[in-house]
């Protein structure tokens, strides 16, 4: 789905031909490499029209040559709460500051990736086409934002650029765009657009009798697949929809279950339930899809929800609602099922932080999954794809699954840096993958790992292989904080400024510090205590300060 905002057509659109200049620079700022791919993909096929083609990430362009840039293409993903991915932020600020130069000579398009479930949508690539506009540049194309099934969107995106930058493009090199081109031996043929159907090799709860949670490590197979990964990137898979839930809204909206509809452009048709079950997103809602419905129905209380000023409402009411609520609330009935089934999004594939080294186990994938389950206005809820997990895949089963490569948590190459390892609950994963990686290469580096999770007995995660890793000194230090087994709550963080001056010892030396798990509390506040460590050390050791 694309959705191309009014403001980003109004510029003036640059002429057709641009005669003047084959140079175009392609700068991609990605959070997960999702930005980095498309620029990759766009800078192959402009390569082959002849055009030169700098390619570079905002993390590492040089904004003084900005200037001296004829065509700019910006591929951007927006992060959290509307920012800019982590690698674009200098480049973003830089533009946005009194230091940019003016670009009266710049002829510019933004592809910006986002998810519509988020309210501040594709905010950055919104940010930098505006503030391009602003200092004097010319739209190549517009301005395309995509939700998260973006293939479609991006590829036409591609070929409207393409065809801006000069007619010399053939129209069949144009219509190659967005379709794979050939694979070389060691590339594989399956992707997030073409996931693998992995067999399930085995599926176990983690925690022990008595624990509050369930964590499932699951072991997969990726023989046959040619699909390669390296420690720090994510395991894509897509899910099922619980099939009560599916059955409900059936019910629900007096459908047929078995009443025929098409699922894709190309006119692909499923029965409705396995629609609903396989492939389309059901229990996020967004405000692009409340806003259909609403044009769908005479729903009062929709319409009343959407109206500005309503926002507070409109985001308690998209956090915590599911389509059966929405169903409910606003009483819908009589809309056909093919026409409710085209307006939602495809169901995208949930991302796992990969749990194994492909050098311990070749041909083999793990990830750690917690089941999400909890009750809300009197039904119970659940994480799509972890309830899948675990209560309807065993051993033997067959998931759809793809690698996303994560060009921003990667293991330090050099084999002799420390590694401070930060990872509470299921963010201990991708640790697990590092030390068997160190392992498996021999690296002497040494490494540090800070765990957490509520109570030692039952939630202590892989502990034997931490404490195998200890005793053979592939791991050399661990603390941990198990919140619960004392009265006061102790966190990861704690553990942290207790050794702040060995803690502070190691990044002198040069120490890699690493971050995995809850983003929105656990994540600001080791942050927080990192600064402290710093600050207090740096003050109290002067002369030992060295750059970090
Ligand atoms: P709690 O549930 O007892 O509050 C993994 O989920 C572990 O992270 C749990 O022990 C959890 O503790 C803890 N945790 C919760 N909030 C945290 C925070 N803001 N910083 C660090 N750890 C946190």
């Amino acid at each position: 789905s694309v959705t191309t905002s009014g403001e980003a057509q109004l510029a003036p659109v640059a002429a057709n031909v641009i005669e003047s200049s084959k140079e175009v620079t392609i700068l991609f700022g990605s959070q997960t490499g999702n930005c980095n791919g498309l620029a990759q993909k766009m800078a192959k096929k402009l390569k082959e029209l002849d055009f030169q083609i700098t390619l570079s990430s905002m993390g590492d362009f040089k904004p003084n040559g900005l200037k001296k840039v004829q065509n700019l293409l910006i591929l951007v993903s927006t992060h959290g709460e509307g920012e800019p991915p982590d690698n674009a932020i200098p480049f973003y600020e830089f533009l946005h500051s009194k230091r940019a130069p003016q670009l009266e000579d710049l002829s510019f398009s933004v592809l910006s990736l986002g998810d519509t479930s988020y309210e501040f949508f594709c905010q950055t690539g919104k940010d930098f086409d505006k503030r391009l506009e602003e200092l004097g540049g010319k739209r190549l194309s517009p301005r395309v934002d995509c939700d998260v099934d973006f293939d479609e969107s991006a590829a036409e995106w591609m070929n409207e650029v393409i065809s801006s930058l000069g007619q010399a493009t053939a129209s069949s090199t144009i219509a190659n765009v967005g379709s794979g081109s050939e694979l070389s031996a060691t590339e594989s043929e399956y992707s997030r657009t073409n996931p693998f159907h992995a067999e399930v090799l085995e599926n176990l709860n983690l925690n022990g009798r008595g624990s509050d949670r369930e964590t499932r490590h699951l072991e997969i197979s990726l023989e046959g697949s040619n699909l390669h990964y390296e420690p720090g990137d994510s395991l894509g898979i897509y899910p099922e929809n619980h099939p009560r839930l599916v059955d409900e809204l059936i019910e629900a909206m007096g459908w047929n279950a078995e009443e025929s509809v098409v699922i894709h452009k190309n006119g692909d048709r499923k029965s409705l339930r396995e629609a609903l079950l396989r492939h389309f997103e059901i229990t996020v809602l967004t405000k692009p899809l409340l806003t259909q419905i609403a044009n769908l129905t005479s729903s009062a209380g929709l319409n009343e929800l959407l109206k500005t000023g309503h926002e507070d409402a409109l985001r308690i009411y998209l956090s915590d609602r599911d389509l059966l609520d929405l169903v409910q609330d606003c009483s819908l009935k009589d809309i056909p099922a093919q026409e409710f089934v085209s307006i939602l999004r495809k169901i995208p594939g949930r991302l796992y932080s990969i749990a194994s080294s492909s050098k311990s186990y070749p041909d083999e994938v793990h990830v750690t999954v917690r089941t999400v389950q909890y009750e809300q206005q009197g039904r119970d809820r659940y994480g799509v794809c972890s309830i899948q997990l675990s209560e309807r895949i065993q051993a033997g089963d067959s998931l759809p699954v793809y690698i996303q490569h994560n060009p921003n948590f990667k293991l330090a190459e050099n084999p002799d840096a420390p590694i401070i390892m930060i990872g509470p609950g299921t963010g201990v994963a991708p640790f697990r993958s590092f030390l068997g990686e160190r392992e498996e290469t021999g690296a002497q580096g040494k490494t540090w790992l800070f765990y957490g999770d509520q109570h030692f007995s039952t939630d202590f995660l892989y502990q034997t292989e931490w404490q195998r890793w200890l005793k053979e000194g592939i791991l050399t230090k661990m603390d941990v904080a198990f919140s619960r087994d004392s009265d006061q709550k102790v966190y990861v963080q704690h553990r942290m400024l207790e050794k702040k001056q060995e803690l502070y010892q190691w990044l002198q030396e040069g120490a890699y510090v690493y971050v995995c798990g809850d983003e929105k509390k656990m994540a600001h506040d080791v942050n927080a205590a990192l600064a402290t460590i710093l600050e207090q050390e740096a003050v109290s050791a002067p002369r030992k300060q060295r750059s970090i």
